[in-house]
């Protein structure tokens, strides 16, 4: 009996109360490049919804692909953990193919509505050979499917601000160990399926722990790939240290 009344006093929540969906249509200017996107405006109540709002390594990667677009022209790209889309819809506007890549599914409906956006802007050009595919990292069924629909693989492989450090803890620094290993088991999956040199991975990173800028220089060494700052590139976003790196076989 008392155990009935326990649950009867249960009050049960949707997960869509918790989840903060109210987006707002932003502009964005990298350069002479104009962008219009749903994203929210500061970060949600949970930690996995990261992905709604725009990032400062998403800023600094697509303040340098817009000075530097002939990089771009004509590449099919694949983008890791694309957030609201930011890069990926940028470089719709050079590249002739672009896969947006994410594993949160609240985060890939709002990049989905994102690119819905962007098709239908004045420039039906710019949306070209642009998709949204669900993709965890280190998830080979995922990345496998991916490739049967683009077996040439990507010329570049894209990340911004795609790990964070928001503790110090011991535990959630190799909860993160982890997820460099498997964004980077992704990352060399799709490195291999082109020949030596002829696809990049292209990361801008932001320094939010000393922790974490020695994992990713050591997750990458360890795998004998060749990793080298991009010159220029060291610079402030926000109030941290932010540089975009080059990975490559
Ligand atoms: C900090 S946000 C950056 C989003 C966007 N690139 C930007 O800079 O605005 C990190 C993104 O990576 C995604 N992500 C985190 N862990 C992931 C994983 N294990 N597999 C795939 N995506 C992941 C999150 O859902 C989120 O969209």
């Amino acid at each position: 009996m008392e155990r009935q009344e326990e649950e009867d006093d249960m009050v049960c929540l949707d997960q869509s109360f918790f989840i903060d969906d109210n987006y707002q249509l932003t502009t964005f200017t990298f350069g002479s490049q104009v962008l219009q996107l749903l994203c929210l405006q500061s970060a949600s109540t949970d930690f996995d919804l990261t992905g709604q709002l725009v990032w400062p390594g998403a800023m600094l990667l697509n303040d340098y692909l817009s000075k530097n677009a002939e990089i771009l022209q004509g590449c099919t790209i694949i983008e890791l953990g694309s957030g609201v889309g930011i890069t990926g819809i940028l470089c719709s506007r050079f590249c002739s193919e672009v896969v947006l890549t994410d594993h949160n599914e609240e985060v890939l409906k709002v990049l989905n509505k994102n690119i819905e956006l962007h098709a239908s802007s004045d420039n039906p050009e710019y949306c070209a050979g642009l998709t949204a595919e669900k993709l965890e990292w280190g998830n080979s069924e995922q990345i496998s499917q991916i490739l049967q629909k683009y077996s040439r693989g990507f010329d570049l492989i894209l990340g911004a601000d795609i790990y964070i450090l928001n503790c110090y803890s011991f535990a959630l620094i190799i909860e993160k160990q982890s997820s460099i290993t498997s964004l980077f088991d992704t990352v060399e999956t799709l490195l291999r399926v082109r020949k030596e040199g002829t696809c990049k991975f292209i990361l801008a990173y932001v320094s939010r722990a000393k922790t974490m800028d020695s994992l990713v220089i050591s997750e990458a060494t360890q795998r004998k790939m060749q990793i080298n700052e991009l010159v220029g590139t060291r610079s402030i976003v926000g109030n941290l240290e932010g540089v975009i790196y080059e990975v490559n076989l």
